[in-house]
């Protein structure tokens, strides 16, 4: 799909479909959509009043324009309440809009920019907003049906704005918005393949694409090399799988070298988690293929971060291996050795997430001293039992940067919630023969992962993202505004946008 911003008036302009929009409990549209209505000899209006157009938050209809229009169909997406309006409220509207031309059969479409008019947005963050939602509520993943007939895509979507003075800054908008939104479709794409076929092996080849096309640095640390920095945690969840197991590293320099290290991104890829040994109850096991949706949102983000060419330096770790039993296997009771010396006793083989995160962490906060660091996992369930889907738990050790990132999250749609991590739940993760043991019990669960991770970060200002719940993995959840019903690609605008904002600062 194409996405162009042009000036342009939307009542003259000719394709398969327009997007307007309207917002609840407005009887008389005004803005484009009154445009149309008037083309259309009143008929909006008339459908507002018989209660068929309400213009509640996301809602659409399409009506025929029976050749009174140089376009086929108009869609009339709803806005909402007028005081609710927000910028995500526009990136929901705006997938919503195209998604129902789509459906509809149309190819080449036009919207307007929603919340730039009468929403009184910023134009430059809505045409960005609008981009963002077009592009990833476009999204699907048909790769392994055989029989895409009935599959619908759309060729082009026109963004039109009729001031020409502001076309210049929302162009900027939406190219900034397209690198946003195709980085988070990567995420998605990588957490949607099946887990036969997105091996560690296949993120390195990734990652060595990404690495090519948008100039970064790429590591790659095989399990000899893990095993010479001492890497004994993550190597203690590898050892049960016979696919190679890689931590992948790609290193953007976008303040160059005799800067500082810069932000570190770290993303637990277990290419799928059966529990190993403790091993997990079959049912909903499938889902487990999406336990690298920390590594995906990880690499995408270094795409989007390359792309958008902030002033800051960037690494990205992914420790990326599967976790599963056999004779070689890891086992509950085991001790292992992370990569700064402390040990950790096995309680669990399926808290894996952790060990494979502690070296990586290990590695950016020590070797590559990056700072401050972020880190994304689908660590625990008790963090969907926590949050759900809606907002993802973040564990910062670093108030500034807890509070940056919350904010960012309010702004991005990936809403995030600041979680507790007093030092008394760290009790809970003691063992009487090693440092640490790798499970805390049920209470608190998610916590007890986050105080667990924070034993590898030392003095680094840090912050812990549990995607469990808010990446989507728990069958069941519903397409909704630009987000998809699983493998939804969290944080990976959060990570861009936090890259950029510490780029800002400096
Ligand atoms: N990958 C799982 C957590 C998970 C479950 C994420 C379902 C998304 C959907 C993780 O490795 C795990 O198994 N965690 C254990 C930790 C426990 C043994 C301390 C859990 O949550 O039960
Ligand atoms: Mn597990
Ligand atoms: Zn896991």
């Amino acid at each position: 799909m194409k996405l162009h911003m042009q000036t342009g008036d939307i009542t003259t302009w000719s394709g398969d479909g327009i997007v307007v929009n309207l917002f609840e409990g407005v009887l008389t549209p005004d803005g484009a959509a009154g445009a149309i209505d008037k083309k259309l000899k009143g008929l909006l209006s008339k459908l507002i009043k018989k209660g068929e157009i309400k213009g509640k938050l996301g809602g659409t209809v399409i009506v025929h324009t029976l050749d009174k229009l140089s376009t086929d169909r108009v869609c009339v997406v709803g806005l909402g309440k007028r005081e609710e309006f927000t910028l995500d409220r526009a990136r929901q509207v705006a997938a919503n809009g195209v998604r129902a031309l789509r459906d509809a059969g149309a190819k080449k479409i036009a919207a307007v920019v929603h919340g730039a008019g009468a929403g009184s947005l910023d134009p430059e963050a809505a045409a960005q907003a609008n981009a963002e939602g077009i592009v990833m509520g476009l999204w699907q993943f048909h790769k392994y049906h055989s029989d895409n007939a009935e599959t619908k895509t759309l060729d082009e979507v026109t963004l039109l704005e009729r001031d020409a003075s502001k076309i210049k800054v929302m162009k900027e908008g939406v190219a900034r918005g397209e690198i946003i939104a195709h980085a988070t479709n990567l995420a998605r794409d990588l957490a949607n393949e099946p887990g036969n076929a997105a091996t560690p092996a296949y993120l390195v080849e990734v990652a060595k694409g990404l690495a090519k096309k948008n100039e970064l640095e790429l590591i790659v640390l095989d399990r000899a090399k893990a095993k010479k920095l001492g890497m004994g945690a993550f190597l203690g969840v590898a050892q049960g799988s016979d696919e190679p197991a890689y931590i992948i590293i790609l290193r953007y320099w976008g303040a160059g070298k005799d800067a500082a290290p810069g932000l570190g991104i770290v993303g637990k890829a277990i290419t799928f988690d059966s529990g190993g040994i403790s091993l997990k109850p079959s049912e909903g096991m499938q889902d487990m293929k999406g336990d690298m949706a920390g590594g995906a949102a990880t690499l995408a983000a270094m795409q989007g971060i390359a792309q958008l060419k902030p002033k800051i330096n960037v690494t990205g770790i992914v420790p990326a291996t599967e976790n599963l039993p056999s004779g070689k296997a890891y086992k509950p009771g085991d001790i292992l050795t992370a990569s700064n010396g402390k040990t950790i006793e096995v309680i669990s083989t399926d808290a894996e997430g952790r060990l494979v995160l502690a070296d990586a962490l290990v590695y950016a906060t020590q070797t590559l001293k990056l700072s401050p660091v972020v880190d994304a996992a689908t660590l625990t369930g008790a963090m969907n039992i926590a949050l759900g889907a809606v907002r993802t738990g973040v564990f910062p050790n670093d108030q500034a940067l807890g509070e940056l990132v919350f904010e960012i999250g309010e702004a991005t749609g990936e809403k995030n919630w600041l979680m507790p991590m007093d030092a008394e739940y760290g009790e809970a993760i003691k063992s009487d023969w090693a440092d640490l043991k790798n499970s805390g019990g049920r209470p608190a669960g998610a916590v007890s992962g986050a105080m667990f991770l924070k034993n590898f970060v030392g003095e680094t200002p840090w912050a812990h993202f549990d995607i469990a719940g808010s990446v989507g993995l728990f069958s069941g959840a519903k397409v909704s505004g630009y987000k998809n019903k699983w493998g939804n690609g969290t944080p990976t605008r959060t990570f861009i946008n936090l890259a950029l904002r510490l780029a800002s600062k400096k």
